[in-house]
């Protein structure tokens, strides 16, 4: 047996509403479920020339953004020892993979969902041409991609993604994501606007943020609280309740950050003109009652949510904000990765 071509996807990256934060001992177990908005612009594009041979030693070669990447290769390597599991075809494999966002280091942006999911993704078209033309299935290309990095889970399918074990959505486990069902058309179409007030963000490494969860001081409470605000969330997005889900995506925002201060060290990532963004968000949504709210990452930069139909009123918001910013990233709820390029052979 042996194939080769030519494989090429992109994929989204996510924004959480109830943050994953913290991890249960396994592997990649979250410590609480979480729920996402997919993106559709910010995106991660992936390109692998594979052959595939039995009796081939197993090869990969990185480059990622226009230059080679030992790192992720290593990096790649311990994934593919936990996913030959899916895919064993990966011990006689030779792969090259080039790999690059459409969005800037310094959005604050979480890379690795687009990236590990893309990666995901083109692995599975790969298997497909193994296991007469099969793809597997959304759970397994999303434990795939969990494996590789927890956020990476909820961009593999789209619009609203919860991962996580809860008895609030059939099918929902520790292992894969799934699609949020039941969601009122108020947010089939959010705008995600990405407001950059610091180009070098100190976004923590997720493996640094998700450690100090451990042994936090606050480890129980905030399981309870994700597992309420889900609940809340949950509700508030069935019945186009904008207060509530405004509500929950401020206070999950809050928590993460203030989970981050209570750790060890006190982690503190805001810069002034994050702070200054949120109290001029909030003076502008009491001033127009506009559908407006804020969410965070692990960084400084603000995630501004609102439905597509007042776009023009929050652009004059955000245009005549008084808070300097650096650049502003536009982006809205998506679906999921594309296919781009399929080309196998028998050789
Ligand atoms: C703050 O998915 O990047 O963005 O599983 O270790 O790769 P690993 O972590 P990662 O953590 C994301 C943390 C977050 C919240 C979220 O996306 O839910």
């Amino acid at each position: 047996m042996c194939i080769k071509g030519k494989v090429r996807f992109s994929s989204p990256s996510n924004i959480a509403i109830v943050k994953y934060w913290g991890k249960e001992p396994g592997d990649q177990i979250p410590m609480n479920p979480s729920l996402s908005m997919t993106l559709d612009h910010c995106r991660s594009f992936t390109t692998i020339d594979y052959v595939i041979k039995k009796g081939y030693e197993p090869h990969i070669e990185v480059v990622f953004e226009g230059k080679r990447s030992i790192d992720i290769e290593a990096k790649l390597q311990r994934w593919f020892t936990k996913i030959s599991y899916f895919f064993s075809w990966l011990n006689y494999a030779s792969l090259k993979v080039e790999s690059h966002n459409n969005f800037p280091h310094s959005a604050g942006i979480a890379s690795s969902a687009s990236g590990m999911s893309t990666m995901a993704m083109c692995l599975s078209a790969i298997d497909a041409h193994l296991n007469n033309g099969q793809m597997p299935g959304l759970d397994v290309q999303s434990n795939i991609s969990r494996l590789g990095s927890g956020s990476a889970s909820r961009s593999v399918m789209g619009p609203w993604v919860l991962w996580g074990k809860t008895d609030l959505v059939d099918g929902a486990c520790n292992e894969h994501a799934v699609v949020v069902p039941d969601v009122h058309s108020y947010f089939h179409n959010l705008k995600d606007t990405i407001i950059v007030v610091d180009k070098e963000p100190k976004r923590i490494s997720s493996r640094d943020g998700h450690t100090f969860m451990e042994l936090h001081p606050w480890r129980k409470g905030r399981i309870e609280q994700a597992h309420q605000n889900l609940e809340l969330l949950i509700n508030a997005m069935k019945k186009g309740d904008w207060s509530l889900f405004q509500k929950v995506t401020e206070n999950e925002a809050l928590s993460l950050h203030a989970l981050m201060l209570a750790s060890e060290g006190g982690i503190l990532l805001w810069k002034g003109n994050t702070v200054d963004w949120m109290h001029y968000i909030r003076d502008q949504r009491k001033r127009t009652s506009l559908p407006l709210t804020f969410t965070l990452d692990a960084g400084a930069n603000l995630h501004l949510l609102y439905p597509a139909e007042v776009k023009d009123q929050v652009m004059d918001i955000i245009e005549s904000s008084p808070v300097p910013r650096l650049e502003i990233l536009h982006d809205q709820t998506g679906k999921g990765p594309l296919m781009l390029l399929d080309e196998y052979d028998h050789c």
